[in-house]
């Protein structure tokens, strides 16, 4: 990260801190929900199948933009699938970068060539060991491994939705971030429970022992891109919802936090860890700050 980059989001913080402030910093657009796989934990895919035009993306960019956004995410279904009229997801990434966001960033399943030297992350969906990932998401390991061996750039972080199939291969996944040739970590959430997928949703004795889990892999240096401080509010949803903080764009509908904020009970048992860590800091939690900064400048 740019010390210039630095500096504008710590004024940003300190701001929001200060004031008790909700203005956003963080933006996602969605490209499509077109995908070509069907997770059996994911609730978002090929609902219409319709690509949103660039023109349309565009639009969308400024506003977040002028918002005040400065982390943009691109995300989907799937975002290599997203195509029109010649341009490609990488002249979005570019756009968005000559726009003026500081940090912008990919979401894929990592199914596709991978070749986006020009994004600052690509948080590409890993869900376990081969056999417990293609339980969950058809069978694409093998496939998804050569695309990231093939990768033209090293900003690759594996991005785990930790759930009842997959929650014991948490140490396999950190093992496979450190040795894997363009893999700089590997970021964790706990499954959503989006009402036609409440089966895989973890007990709370099941996330206390991820938890330690992943607090034992961040002792042992293994690259883990997530707050060791946020892990006890993430075991009891206790963190604050929604995120003010951060906005999600999907077809001109603009909403705070994530694209499931209508849906009734959800926030309370929210598994996403960017919720948990981006709302404790932005309440001023002073260990959640610190350990904030040293992870962004390892990793982003
Ligand atoms: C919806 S996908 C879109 C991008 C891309 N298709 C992919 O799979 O990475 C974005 C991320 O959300 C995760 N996800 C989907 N359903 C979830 C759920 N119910 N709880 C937590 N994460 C979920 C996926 O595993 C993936 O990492
Ligand atoms: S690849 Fe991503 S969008 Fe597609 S079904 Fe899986 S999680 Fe959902
Ligand atoms: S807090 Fe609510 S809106 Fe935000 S990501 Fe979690 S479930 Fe979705």
């Amino acid at each position: 990260m740019k010390i210039s980059d630095f500096i504008y989001f710590s004024k940003f913080g300190l701001k929001t801190v200060l004031f008790k402030k909700k203005d956003p910093i963080l933006g996602t657009i969605i490209l499509t929900d077109k995908c070509n796989l069907s997770c059996k934990h994911c609730s978002v895919n090929n609902l219409t199948a319709v690509i949103y035009p660039y023109a349309q993306i565009v639009e969308e960019m400024k506003i977040l933009y002028d918002m005040g956004i400065r982390i943009l995410f691109f995300c989907g279904g799937e975002t290599f699938l997203w195509a029109d009229n010649g341009k490609t997801l990488r002249d979005l990434v570019i756009e968005a970068k000559e726009m003026g966001f500081l940090i912008v960033n990919v979401v894929t399943n990592g199914t596709y060539k991978i070749d986006l030297t020009e994004a600052d992350l690509i948080l590409l969906s890993l869900d376990g060991d081969r056999e417990r990932h293609n339980i969950i998401r058809g069978d694409t390991f093998d496939k998804i491994m050569e695309n990231i061996n093939n990768a033209t750039s090293d900003n690759i972080c594996f991005y785990m939705a930790v759930n009842q199939i997959n929650k014991d291969t948490i140490p396999f996944v950190c093992n496979l971030a450190k040795k894997t040739k363009n893999v700089r970590a590997v970021s964790f959430n706990f499954h959503t429970p989006y009402p036609n997928t409440k089966e895989l949703e973890l007990s709370r004795e099941d996330k206390v022992n991820c938890c330690n889990i992943i607090r034992d892999m961040i002792k042992q240096k293994m690259p883990v891109f997530n707050l060791k401080s946020a892990l006890p509010y993430i075991i009891d949803n206790s963190f604050p919802t929604p995120c003010y903080q951060c906005v999600v764009m999907e077809n001109g509908k603009l909403s705070v936090c994530g694209r499931c904020i209508d849906i009734d009970g959800l926030c309370e048992r929210c598994g996403y860890f960017f919720v948990a860590e981006y709302t404790l800091l932005f309440n001023g939690n002073i260990k959640i700050m610190m350990e904030m900064l040293a992870t962004y400048l390892k990793y982003v």
